[in-house]
């Protein structure tokens, strides 16, 4: 990776972290926000054709190989990012975009499936987030709170959730010489301390700080 995205966030974790839930959560807590600050929250896989491709692919209703996934993966953030009313163009507008998943998700997952060195080709071109949130958890933990799902996808499995983790733990590092700034978060608290984890995280970033000092409200007034 090579720019930094500005007013770009990133949430990642594996399976049953909690990311999802967070994302509604925040949204929530913009709805109420009377700085003006325009908040995008978005996914990975998108709502796209490459996405809903994915999608099916996870939900076993079609088989891809891994070596296909990973690069469907890649395409899907294509659009996601450069694709009309994509990351690129809301952030450039100054809009706050909050994704739920990026790169480091395929340089995890496919990285465990297919080796590193597609998925890191692959990626190498996109920017990196300003701010990359890592929703840890104990992946036993992540993988009880799945067993509510009506269906298991394609992951979301002990075995692989714990590789899932320790390759996460293992790049983070590495994700961090591009200048995108890693805060870790401690998944396995309640809903409302996850939150107010990541609302600390999300302070520290110019575009808060700067919506709430020019409205004369300080940033935590928004909640
Ligand atoms: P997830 O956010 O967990 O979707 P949902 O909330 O609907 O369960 O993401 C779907 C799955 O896709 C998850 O297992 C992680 C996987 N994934 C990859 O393997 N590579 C990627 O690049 C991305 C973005 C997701």
């Amino acid at each position: 990776m090579t720019a930094i995205i500005r007013n770009f966030v990133v949430f990642e974790g594996g399976d049953g972290s909690g990311t999802s839930t967070q994302l509604a959560l925040l949204q929530r807590r913009f709805r109420g926000d009377s700085t003006g600050l325009i908040f995008h929250p978005t996914c990975e896989p998108t709502g796209g054709p490459v996405g809903a491709l994915i999608r099916s692919a996870l939900k076993k209703e079609i088989t891809l190989h891994p070596l296909t996934l990973a690069r469907l993966f890649a395409a899907d953030r294509a659009e996601h990012l450069y694709g009309p009313g994509g990351v690129i163009e809301r952030c450039g507008r100054g809009g706050l975009v909050v994704s739920d998943r990026y790169a480091l998700s395929s340089l995890v997952y496919q990285g465990i499936e297919c080796g590193d060195e597609l998925p890191q080709t692959l990626n190498a071109p996109f920017p990196a987030p300003e701010l990359l949130l890592f929703f840890d958890i104990d992946p036993q933990t992540a993988c009880g709170r799945l067993k509510n799902r009506p269906v298991l996808e394609l992951y979301e499995h002990l075995e692989f959730q714990q590789k899932v983790r320790e390759k996460y733990l293992s790049l983070i590092g590495e994700y961090q010489k591009s200048g995108c700034r890693v805060e870790i978060i401690n998944a396995s608290k309640t809903r409302e301390e996850v939150a107010a984890g990541v609302w600390r995280a999300l302070l520290k970033m110019p575009i808060l700080k700067a919506e709430s000092g020019g409205s004369g409200q300080t940033a935590e007034q928004i909640r």
